[in-house]
């Protein structure tokens, strides 16, 4: 999002985030495992009343964080202006956030990674070496539900796909309520044929709605 002379609107930040849920999904397959899944959560959100928006970052155009550190002073991502830049203000102004990613090769996909990485602008950092940091979706009240799909049977095929999402998450600022992992599945979208599984990310759905807007 930029203003009228081209430059990121910055805007977005003076506001509290909003007890809405945004969910991004992980997988360059459409209507895939992770589409069904982000879809059954999200459905959980909207069934206990909050407003929810759902994203697929296979339809963004985005590059992963090129480290230029221009964020230190703009507090916001100045040194790319893509579809990160459209997602920025969705990020930060929604109390709740759903990531879901299909497991490649024992860990998150490059898209999933790619958005994490970007956002890396919402760090402060001290000058000390190594340097200290906090960062700025911390102490909000921001909560997280994570759900990751691997073909294998195996929890260790599954790798890393949940903790590369759940460490990460936490280091900037949000609570992980919950976390669905389902081994198992290959076909595009076979998932939505296992009642079980939707049911849990169902849940795992109202169970945020609840943490994001309580009472
Ligand atoms: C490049 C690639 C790497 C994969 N690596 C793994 C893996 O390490 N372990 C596993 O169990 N499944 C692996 N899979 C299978 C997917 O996780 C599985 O098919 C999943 O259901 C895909 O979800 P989606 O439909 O949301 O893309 C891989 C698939 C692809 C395309």
């Amino acid at each position: 999002m930029t203003d009228s002379n081209g430059f990121i609107d910055k805007s977005f930040m003076v506001q509290p985030p909003k007890p809405t849920v945004l969910g991004v999904g992980g997988s360059p397959r459409k209507a895939g495992n992770s589409d069904v899944l982000l879809k059954n959560i999200l459905k959980g959100v909207i069934d206990n009343n909050v407003f929810s928006r759902g994203i697929p970052l296979r339809d963004l155009y985005y590059q992963p964080c090129i480290g230029c550190e221009k964020c230190r002073k703009d507090k916001i991502c100045t040194g790319l202006n893509d579809g990160m830049t459209l997602m920025y203000p969705q990020v930060y102004g929604s109390l709740g956030l759903v990531l879901v990613s299909p497991t490649h090769n024992y860990n998150i996909t490059a898209w999933m990674k790619a958005f994490i990485d970007r956002l890396y602008c919402f760090y402060d950092f001290e000058d000390t070496r190594p340097r200290a940091w906090s960062s700025r979706l911390a102490g909000q009240g921001r909560k997280a539900v994570l759900a990751a799909v691997a073909e294998q049977a195996d929890e260790y095929d599954m790798g890393f796909t949940l903790e590369a999402m759940r460490r990460p998450l936490e280091a900037i600022g949000y609570e992980i309520v919950g976390e669905l992992p389902v081994l198992g599945i290959f076909d595009r979208g076979k998932v939505g044929q296992e009642e079980e599984v939707l049911n849990a990310a169902t849940m795992l759905g109202r169970e945020l709605a609840d943490k994001v807007s309580p009472g």
